[in-house]
């Protein structure tokens, strides 16, 4: 009892910084704010939640955030969120957010799951050169199609092949060394755009 009185009384600090944090841009419509949310998340729900691309919860009932979508897609986590309609526990407090701040705080929860960052570091470093989505041409010709990847190589080729450097023999394809979280997320997007052999 004297647990879960302490964790409403955190929960209510914490609805307090979310109140006085907003003052503007409350239309309903607006695009989401993913920075925002990260705001949103870091000051109300990082005491329980891991809320970045990685690592344990404080609380280890608490799923991380880049795990929240394996079983729910963010659509329904943003609704959720809005009607109160998340898991009740002891644990978990309740939000009274804004539309707005649901979505925000939803943007930012798709943001840090596996595949989005995957996306992002090939977005980042490949797409370039290589076509990086379901659809499209390479932009450099010899550059093989990252949906046509996995036809020729192994899954775990891939891996060794991004945490140790990829090097091929053409000149233009620059030395990539990943880290083993961006590899990991890396191969999650991947294996989602592979079309059928
Ligand atoms: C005091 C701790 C605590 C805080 C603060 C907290 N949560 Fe949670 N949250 C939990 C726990 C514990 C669960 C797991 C509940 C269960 O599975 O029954 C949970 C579950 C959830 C779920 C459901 C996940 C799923 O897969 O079912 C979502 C979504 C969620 N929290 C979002 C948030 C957001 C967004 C915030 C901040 C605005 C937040 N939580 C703040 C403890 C907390
Ligand atoms: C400046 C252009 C360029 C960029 C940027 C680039 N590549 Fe490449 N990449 C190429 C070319 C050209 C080839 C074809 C090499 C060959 O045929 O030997 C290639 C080949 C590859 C291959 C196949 C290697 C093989 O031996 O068949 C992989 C895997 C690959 N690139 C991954 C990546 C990843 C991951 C990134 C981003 C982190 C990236 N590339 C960024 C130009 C690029």
């Amino acid at each position: 009892m004297l647990k879960r009185l302490f964790l409403t009384t955190i929960a209510s600090v914490a609805i307090g910084m979310v109140a006085s944090s907003i003052s503007t841009a409350q239309d309903a419509n607006s695009k989401a704010d993913i920075s925002h949310g990260r705001d949103l998340a870091r000051a109300n729900c990082a005491t329980c939640h891991a809320v970045t691309i990685d690592g344990a919860s404080p609380l280890h009932q608490a799923v991380p955030f880049w795990r929240m979508t394996i079983h729910r897609d963010v659509t329904t986590i943003e609704r959720d969120l809005l009607n109160h309609a998340l898991p009740q526990n002891n644990v978990m407090p309740v939000f009274n957010l804004t539309a707005k701040q649901a979505r925000d705080i939803a943007a930012w929860i798709a943001w840090v799951q596996p595949r989005a960052h995957g996306k992002r570091i090939l977005e980042a470093n490949c797409a370039k050169c290589h076509a990086i989505s379901a659809q499209g041409d390479s932009p450099h010709p010899d550059a093989p199609l990252f949906r046509e990847l996995m036809q020729f190589y192994p899954v775990d080729a891939i891996e060794e092949a991004f945490s140790q450097g990829i090097e091929t023999t053409h000149p233009d394809m620059p030395i990539f060394k990943m880290t083993e979280l961006q590899v990991a997320d890396v191969i999650v997007y991947l294996q989602s755009i592979q079309s059928e052999k």
